[in-house]
């Protein structure tokens, strides 16, 4: 397998923890390049569900090393509790993974004001995780921004960590919202970066002496394209280029070293948190939840549901670069007698078969569906895409085709075994 990026190709929890997974077989390396712990990727061995946050999904399969690449924001408390609870369910976590200095660092004062930001915007709110994501990549733009070298460097973490905590204390306190103790943060950032330095490393070097021995790097993304903060429903996304683009400046290997773009969408549509959702459908929603299905892998937030929104795809295709597809929860539609794909959107007499940039249009936008019959017959058992009933194959062909990039796997379960290449 040449250098692949991932990407959620709609609004993230697309299945891509899976899909990685199955794909980390054939790689030596996977790369977390952006985003945070607002990310939740699901992986099923067995019965032992695995939900990874900052830890690229690769590091179930042995054999394989793990980066969080230097585009990555590292909660660090946060990451020493996900290596320990992965240590606990005895996977290897012991020279596997590495961490880049230059990831820049959350504090809890991120945190506080992603929180504070959120109440302030009242009924306008994003939805965010609340992991301060948003305020750390702020930092890190305005230049104010910690990063991993620094919270291993006791002397210097100090000094930084003082200045910085001032300057917040004060914007916390303007905001209504308590001032954070120095002492408190100090000590235990100091304890996470010192469980963390024997991971930390010059990632972008390592990745490069990787690439001159040929191993094959996998890059993992996080969130999805509607969600990046360059292409996505702005203001409603996350704070980093969850587009194939982050995964050269999240990890420092160039754009000619990358061989291939996998796109991982749903063969439905979900979202969590606010913003434009054209195809949101209760029923599809409540016959999802109903399943026990579409929950926050993150924050146990019942995610919005919705039909297959093409034009979504189509423009995710176009951004990424997706040469191929995985197509995931397939057996999330085997009950339906029929199927919904939206192909464009109208408002008044205007049609759109692109997603409109403003964001009052796009979120007054209506879709236009082209409805396919249902298999109405349980696909979680199938081996391979032999097997699938023939409508199956003919709607994921045609959402593929619609979306303008080749199928390549269908997904008809969360295990490793229930994954169809076409
Ligand atoms: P990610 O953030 O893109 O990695 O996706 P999440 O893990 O947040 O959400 C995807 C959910 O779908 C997880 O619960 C997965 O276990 C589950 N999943 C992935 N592929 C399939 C599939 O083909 N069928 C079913 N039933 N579940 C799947
Ligand atoms: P994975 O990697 C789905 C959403 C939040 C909110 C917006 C901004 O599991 O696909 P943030 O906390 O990033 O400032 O929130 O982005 N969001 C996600 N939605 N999957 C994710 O990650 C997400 N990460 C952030 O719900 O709408
Ligand atoms: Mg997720």
């Amino acid at each position: 397998m040449p250098n692949t990026i991932l990407v959620g190709a709609q609004w993230g929890d697309e299945g891509k923890g899976k899909i990685i997974d199955v794909l980390t077989e054939e790689a030596d390396v996977v790369v977390r390049t952006q985003g945070g712990n607002n990310a939740g990727h699901t992986v099923y061995i067995g019965s032992q569900k695995y939900v990874l946050h900052l830890v690229p999904s690769g590091i179930l399969r042995p054999g394989k090393t793990c980066i969080i690449g230097n585009g990555v924001v590292v909660d660090p408390t946060s990451l020493v509790e996900e290596i320990k609870g992965l240590m606990k369910l005895k996977v290897k976590v012991d020279g596997n993974l590495l961490l880049s200095e230059t990831a820049h660092v959350v504090f809890p004062y991120h945190r506080v004001l992603d929180e504070q930001r959120e109440i302030l915007k009242g009924k306008n709110k994003i939805g965010t995780t609340k992991r301060g994501i948003g305020p750390a990549y702020g930092d890190k733009a305005a230049r104010t921004g910690l990063r991993v070298i620094d919270l291993v460097n006791p002397h210097r973490f100090e000094l930084l960590l003082k200045m910085r905590l001032k300057e917040n204390n004060e914007i916390l306190k303007a905001l209504g919202a308590k001032p954070l103790s120095y002492k408190k943060v100090l000590a235990e950032y100091r304890e996470a970066g010192d469980f963390l330095e024997p991971f930390v490393t010059n990632t972008v070097v390592w990745l490069h002496e990787s690439a001159q021995r040929k191993e094959k790097i996998l890059f993992e993304g996080a969130q999805g394209t509607f969600l990046d903060i360059d292409h996505g429903t702005y203001p409603f996304v996350t704070s980093s280029n969850t587009t194939s683009g982050g995964a050269c400046t999240g990890s420092g290997v160039p754009p000619n070293r990358m061989d291939r773009v996998v796109g991982v969408m749903k063969a439905y549509t979900t979202r969590v948190g606010e913003g434009p959702l054209p195809t949101e459908d209760p029923f599809i929603a409540d016959m999802l939840h109903a399943m026990g299905r579409e929950f926050g892998a993150t924050t146990g937030r019942a995610r919005r549901c919705g039909w297959f929104d093409s034009v979504a795809t189509r423009h995710a295709t176009m951004v990424n670069g997706i040469d191929e597809l995985a197509s995931t929860n397939v057996d999330g539609l085997d009950t339906l007698e029929s199927i919904k794909v939206c192909t464009g959107y109208r408002l008044g007499a205007k049609t759109y078969d692109y997603i409109p940039n403003d964001i009052e249009i796009f979120s007054k936008c209506q879709p236009v569906y082209v409805e396919f019959p249902g298999w109405q017959t349980p696909t979680h058992e199938i081996k391979s895409w032999k097997q699938m009933p023939a409508k199956a194959k003919a709607y994921l062909k045609a959402i593929s085709e619609l979306t303008g990039a080749r199928l390549k796997i269908a997904s008809v379960g969360p295990a490793r075994e229930q994954t169809l290449f076409l």
